[in-house]
C-alpha cells in the first residue's frame, strides 16, 4: 500500500509571518485526515520558524529546492546540511526551477543524490511542455526526464523518493490535464519506466504525485486513478479551506 501524499508548493508566496500564522491555522484543520501524508513547502526565510510550529506534528515540512553541493562559494544557494533537521521532504526539479534557474536533467539528479545522501526525501517533478504534449512526445520526454533524474539512485534509495507529474501547461493555468490522461502518462512513462530501471517491486511501492491545478473540485477524480498517489499543489495550497477540502478528499477516496 502506497500512502497518499499532499504536500502544498507556497512558490513565492506568502512572508514569514503569514506562513507561520498560516500553519498554525491549518495544523488544527488537517489533524484528523491521518492515513493521508501531509507536507506544507514554504519558502526559505519560513522553513525554520514554520518547522518550529509544526515539529512533531502531523503536519510536515519541505523545502522547494536544495544546491547541489555541500557548501562553497555559492552565493544565493542553500546546502542539503543547512536543511536537515528543518525539513522532511525537498522539491527537486520543479519546472519553474528549471525554467526560470535553468536546471537541467543532470543538475536535478545531483541534486536528488545529495539530498538522499543528507536524509531528505526528494520530491521530483517533471512534466511535459505544451509544445511537447501537442507533439505527442509527452510519454518518450517525461519517461527521459525519469531516468535523467534517477541515474545512480540504488533501489533502496527509492523507498525515499516521490515523483510528482506536473504537465507544465497545466501548471498554475487551471487548464488540468484529465485524471485519465494523468493516470496514464503516470503508470506509463513515470511508474514503467522505474519498472524497467528497478523491477515490479520497486515501482510498485513508488509514490507518484500529479500536479497543475489541482482544485477541491478536480482532487477526486485524480484521487480515485490507481496510480496517482497523492498532488502536489500549487495556488490550492495557499488557501486554508482549499487545502483542507485537498487533503479531506484525498482522506476519503484512498
Ligand atoms: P498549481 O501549481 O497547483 O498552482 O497549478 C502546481 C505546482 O507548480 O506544483
Amino acid at each position: 500500500m502506497r500512502q497518499t501524499i499532499i504536500a502544498g508548493n507556497w512558490k513565492m508566496y506568502k512572508t514569514v509571518a503569514e506562513s507561520v500564522d498560516f500553519v498554525r491555522q491549518l495544523l488544527p484543520r488537517l489533524e484528523p485526515f491521518s492515513n493521508v501524508e501531509r507536507v506544507v513547502c514554504p519558502t526559505f526565510v519560513a522553513l525554520a520558524p514554520v518547522a518550529d510550529v509544526l515539529r512533531g506534528s502531523a503536519v510536515k515540512v519541505g523545502a522547494q529546492n536544495v544546491a547541489f553541493n555541500k557548501e562553497g562559494a555559492y552565493t544565493s544557494q542553500i546546502a542539503p546540511g543547512m536543511l536537515q533537521g528543518l525539513v522532511e521532504y525537498v522539491i527537486i526539479g520543479h519546472s519553474e526551477a528549471r525554467k526560470y534557474l535553468g536546471e537541467t536533467d543532470e543538475d536535478i539528479n545531483k541534486k536528488a543524490k545529495i539530498a538522499l545522501e543528507y536524509g531528505l526525501k526528494p520530491i521530483i517533478a517533471v512534466g511535459e511542455s505544451l509544445e511537447t504534449y501537442e507533439a505527442g512526445q509527452t510519454a518518450a520526454f517525461v519517461g527521459g526526464q525519469v531516468r535523467a533524474a534517477l541515474n545512480g539512485i540504488s533501489a533502496e534509495q527509492m523507498a525515499s523518493i516521490v515523483i510528482a507529474y506536473e504537465p507544465i501547461w497545466a501548471i498554475g493555468t487551471g487548464k488540468n490535464a484529465s485524471a485519465d490522461l494523468a493516470n496514464q502518462i503516470i503508470s506509463g512513462a513515470v511508474r514503467g519506466t522505474v519498472r524497467d530501471l528497478y523491477g515490479d517491486a520497486v515501482a510498485g511501492a513508488l509514490r507518484i504525485q500529479y500536479g497543475g491545478s489541482v482544485k477541491p473540485d478536480n482532487m477526486a477524480d485524480y484521487m480515485s486513478q490507481p496510480d496517482i498517489d497523492g498532488a502536489l499543489v500549487g495556488g490550492a495550497s495557499l488557501k486554508l479551506d482549499d487545502f483542507t477540502k485537498l487533503v479531506e478528499a484525498a482522506a476519503q477516496v484512498k
